[in-house]
């Protein structure tokens, strides 16, 4: 009989040890509801590395159930009833099975509990440049909050890793609490005839979960990583914008935009080729995203090298957008395109959430100086 059980054990674990096949959704037990076996852990901690179906676990990690008490706060996880806690130096990581050569972007939620500034690295093994994804500042009412990240994938399997490293503070119980984990496969999107930017529209991105009220976060990157916003560039030194669906946020057009969150200090950023001397006009909507995020006015900066303009849009926090445009010559062979947020907002319902302008259905349009002069006859 203990054969069996045995023999019955090392099927069970090497079932859970196959690689997820990336589809778009949930990862295998991404949101953590098949649990680990009592006897693999003592309290909430989990003592063993693949005590929690589908994940490897290395380090503090708790396997937490919502309600639970951690002194005076009660814990709410997003998904379902349960999450895991990485304590410092600590991390979860999945086998994933990909397309070599494909971008994928990984949506996961976070809430930070003890630390002001706790701070999750994400990675995909083999591969890419590590992610640090700063999990600090209060975006939404709940204090969970949806990141993304993405990568291109150097081979067909690959695993990937969130990894909490030491925030400074004395108890290694304290860390983020991670659920939802998802994954997409992105799309790059090519320029149109009669568009020069990509992805313009923001219909490409990351994965939202379905009934996730907060949209996702996307962190600032360098230039040469893989952005979940394909075409375009978040760039800040900590801070984030925010990617809104229709279901849940007013969106000019189509079921995506982007909500400018950080004022001025994340820049919605895409470089494209332009012939130097050609005039150019590039198109755009601004507008608010229904979530009470009340300003007028409330402005976005949009500049590209050698023109800039103030757009201001009233807000009553209810929804809405008006078309604005730039024109401007270009001065190289490459222009980059920039929008921010030229003020802080926080919604009306006094629970600090972070607001601002929304950004979408942006076009850029440049003809030769010669047509140019044609057209202006
Ligand atoms: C379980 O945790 C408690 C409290 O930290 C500790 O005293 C005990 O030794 C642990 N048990 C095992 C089996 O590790």
């Amino acid at each position: 009989m203990a054969v069996l059980n045995g023999a019955l054990f090392l099927l069970l674990c090497a079932a859970a040890l196959a690689a997820a096949s990336a589809g778009d959704g949930p990862l295998l037990n991404g949101n953590f509801e098949l649990q680990p076996s009592r006897c693999r852990m003592n309290g909430t901690r989990v003592m063993s590395a693949h005590a929690i179906p589908h994940w490897t676990v290395t380090g503090f990690v708790e396997y937490i159930e919502t309600g639970a008490k951690q002194g005076d706060m009660i814990l709410v996880v997003p998904e379902g009833m349960h999450a895991v806690r990485l304590g410092t130096e600590s991390s979860i990581q999945q086998e994933l099975s990909v397309t070599q050569g494909s971008y994928y972007s990984i949506t996961f939620s976070a809430a930070r509990t003890c630390a002001q500034n706790e701070k999750l690295t994400v990675s995909i093994v083999p591969g890419d440049p590590r992610g640090e994804l700063p999990v600090q500042t209060v975006y939404t009412t709940s204090g969970w909050d949806s990141y993304a990240w993405a990568f291109q994938a150097a081979q067909g399997v690959v695993s990937f890793v969130i990894h909490h490293g030491d925030d400074q503070v004395d108890d290694p119980e304290c860390g983020p609490i991670i659920d939802a984990v998802a994954i997409k496969t992105l799309d790059p999107p090519q320029a149109t005839g009669d568009n020069l930017l990509k992805n313009g529209d923001f219909e490409e991105g990351p994965y939202i979960t379905p009934g996730s009220p907060w949209g996702v976060l996307v962190p600032p990157m360098d230039e040469d990583d893989v952005s979940p916003l394909p075409g375009w560039m978040v760039m800040s030194y900590s801070k984030v914008v925010k990617y809104i669906d229709s279901e849940h946020f007013s969106v000019p057009q189509g079921s995506r935009a982007v909500e400018l969150v950080a004022g001025l200090e994340a820049a919605l950023v895409q470089e494209v080729d332009t012939v130097p001397g050609s005039s150019c006009r590039l198109e755009f909507s601004v507008g608010d995203a229904a979530d009470r995020c009340a300003a007028s006015p409330m402005s976005v900066q949009v500049a590209t090298a050698g023109a800039k303009k103030s757009v201001p849009y009233s807000s009553a926090g209810t929804g809405g957008n008006a078309r604005d445009a730039l024109d401007f010559t270009a001065q190289d062979s490459r222009t980059r395109v920039v929008f921010y947020s030229e003020g802080y907002h926080m919604t009306s319902d006094g629970t600090g959430t972070l607001c601002g302008p929304v950004i979408d259905d942006v076009s850029l349009d440049c003809v030769p100086q010669t047509n140019a002069r044609r057209l202006l006859r």
